[in-house]
């Protein structure tokens, strides 16, 4: 059910999806895309037969609107998320969409929704959701004729409840999330499907999301849930490399150029063996998404072993990141870097 905007407390809203008026949808048949357009928010027919209901051909990108202190609406870096979804769309073999379009149809979207961004001072964000699923019939298992794009929106508030106070998380090696050569560095539905169990069953335990090991040694991080993972080893940010089986995430992207430029931090994209988080030399440790913006880790357990990283606090330099960046982000730090758009 729509929820007028006047109706919604946007200071103490969660992540969880409230519907809102608009949503953008483009339809690919017959080799090509239509212009797409915006219409109300709502259900739409789909074959039983489609490739997404059977075989999950579908992916999907996580972007955040944002108000600024000046009233204006600003985007972080969309170019990199229109790229992204047409690397998703590659390795799902779906079409590519262009990634202008792309971009102008998240504004048209946000600007139709605009009442529902949250106010600057809530520290609150549109959450802006495009996908594209395989909806033309198929049997086999091959890629749909047929495509559909929608790009719907959200106000949410933080990812985790804990916010800037730091999680607790728990090293899983019992899960993974995904294998060389698999997908797991593309935004695809089916990657997120099978983490629910591990997740659920973690936050039976009481920790707010799994730490997931690559799937050959069980021993090098590759992920927290839905965030990359990061942690300052000898006073050097260090974070997993892009191998194939970690999203390529654009807060980790941008961190990292922060840290250097910004920071003069020094930087390394490398294996972390889990076994380092217990070492005094690793300091802080934090997670960084879309959703998760930058959240520091207070804790990890593996089976029997807990660290507590400074004492339960966020981390010096993980505050430092985070300030800068949601600065950057909410224009009250100068741009320099040129990454945010205007709606
Ligand atoms: C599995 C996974 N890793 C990392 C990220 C972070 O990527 P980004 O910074 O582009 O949001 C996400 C998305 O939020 C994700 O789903």
């Amino acid at each position: 059910m729509i929820m007028e905007p006047k109706d919604i407390d946007f200071y103490s809203l969660g992540f969880n999806f409230i519907e809102t008026k608009i949503m953008f949808v483009s339809n690919y048949k017959d080799g090509k895309w239509d212009e797409g357009k915006l219409i109300p928010f709502g259900n739409f027919e789909i074959s039983p037969a489609a490739c997404i209901l059977n075989y999950g051909q579908g992916i999907f990108e996580g972007m955040k609107a944002l108000r600024t202190k000046n009233g204006e609406i600003t985007l972080f870096r969309p170019e990199l998320n229109a790229q992204r979804f047409n690397d998703s769309a590659d390795r799902m073999l779906m079409p590519n969409y262009n990634p202008d379009k792309f971009i102008d149809a998240i504004k048209q979207v946000v600007k139709a929704n605009e009442e529902y961004i949250p106010p600057y001072d809530s520290g609150g964000a549109l959450y802006i959701r495009p996908i594209m699923i395989g909806n033309g019939p198929i049997v086999g298992v091959k890629p749909a004729m047929e495509y559909k794009v929608i790009m719907f929106v959200t106000p949410v508030g933080p990812y985790f409840p804990e916010g800037f106070q730091g999680i607790d998380l728990e090293i899983t090696k019992k899960y993974t999330r995904s294998a060389p050569g698999g997908t797991g560095a593309a935004k695809t539905c089916c990657n997120y499907a099978g983490s629910m169990l591990p997740v659920k069953e973690t936050k039976e335990r009481g920790y707010a999301q799994v730490i997931f090991l690559d799937a050959v040694h069980m021993e090098y991080i590759d992920e927290v849930g839905t965030a990359n993972f990061f942690a300052v080893i000898n006073g050097t940010l260090v974070t997993p490399e892009l191998s194939g089986t970690i999203l390529p995430g654009i807060t980790r992207k941008s961190i990292l150029e922060l840290a250097t430029n910004k920071l003069g931090m020094r930087i390394e994209e490398r294996d972390i063996s889990y076994k380092e988080l217990f070492e005094d030399t690793c300091s802080e440790s934090f997670c960084a998404g879309t959703a998760a913006v930058i959240t520091p880790i207070k804790s990890v357990v593996i089976e029997d072993k807990k660290r507590i990283f400074s004492e339960g606090k966020p981390g010096e330099l993980t505050r430092k990141l985070y300030e800068l960046l949601t600065g950057i982000q909410r224009l009250d730090i100068e741009d320099t870097f040129k990454w945010m758009v205007r709606v």
